[in-house]
């Protein structure tokens, strides 16, 4: 079936009046191929797929790319039908927002402070805002996230949990370019230059990981975190972060955690020009 572009909530709450499997994976446009990767994982767990395009202001800091955030609305719902979206909600600020949010989700500090929150005050407040918004336009069954955002997917998996939202998520694996850089909508912004150096932070994540197999206690943890930050500044980089992490909570691993096989991840962040990436591996 042919796709269906919907911009308000009656609309889509029309076509959607009785379905119980829906599929949904919320984006805020820009689409690449890990988005659509997402789709296709989608269509995996349910139907009709609904995608929404919403860039959301609320996640985003005065200094940061709202204005400027690729809108390219005709261009993504191309790709989304070729993928085998069913449905794309696109609604424009008021519609969402139609009064300032005044209740917003408040995510807890030690999962969204750190990392990604530590260096975006707010964003995560900004993200489950919006998500649980979008879930209670789409009410779906499943919905889909990419792990190249995985501070985000913890995020959302926890607010499903504590308030027992009816919704099983699903983290998409992160689509990666042939060099190896982590896709990303923020890529665009990248220079030609930048383009061939931006696989420098997925390589450094890469040789943190691979110190993480190889066995680390909490000093060489420290250390191996330190290498790759200074690796990263040497080839010009601004990294935030670089670190090693226990999947289940995001919290540095203790001793016991790196003797007994803890499941892991090294995440980075880091700045290449004005351009902001963000990536990640499970160890
Ligand atoms: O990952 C994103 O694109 C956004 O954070 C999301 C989940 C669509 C909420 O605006």
């Amino acid at each position: 079936m042919a796709l269906r572009v919907f911009h308000t909530l009656a609309e889509l709450r029309a076509a959607l009046a009785g379905e119980r499997r829906t599929a949904f994976v919320p984006t805020m446009g820009n689409l690449h191929e890990g988005h659509l990767s997402l789709i296709r994982l989608a269509r995996q767990h349910g139907s009709p797929v609904v995608a929404s395009i919403f860039v959301n202001r609320l996640q985003f800091a005065p200094h940061e790319d709202f204005d400027t955030y690729p809108r390219t609305l005709e261009r993504d719902c191309a790709l989304l039908e070729e993928a085998g979206c069913d449905i794309v909600f696109a609604p424009s600020e008021s519609e969402l927002y139609p009064q300032p949010q005044g209740y917003k989700v408040q995510p807890p500090p030690e999962l969204a402070d750190i990392l990604e929150g530590h260096f975006r005050p707010g964003f995560f407040t900004g993200v489950c805002t919006v998500v649980l918004k979008l879930f209670n336009c789409v009410q779906p069954r499943v919905a889909v996230f990419g792990k190249k955002d995985y501070q985000q997917l913890m995020v959302i998996r926890n607010m499903v949990r504590q308030l027992a939202l009816p919704i099983d998520i699903v983290g998409g694996e992160t689509g990666r370019a042939a060099d190896g850089l982590a896709l990303s909508s923020r890529n665009g912004y990248l220079s030609a230059d930048e383009r061939g150096r931006a696989v420098e932070l997925s390589q450094a994540l890469g040789r943190l990981r691979q110190a993480a197999l190889s066995g680390l206690d909490e000093a060489g943890v420290a250390r191996a975190e330190a290498e790759q930050m200074q690796a990263l500044q040497q080839l010009g980089w601004q990294p935030d972060y670089v670190t090693l992490r226990r999947q289940a909570d995001l919290q540095s691993p203790t001793a016991e955690d790196l003797r007994h096989g803890e499941p892991l991840v090294v995440l980075a962040a880091a700045r290449l020009g004005t351009t902001r990436l963000i990536d990640n591996m499970e160890v």
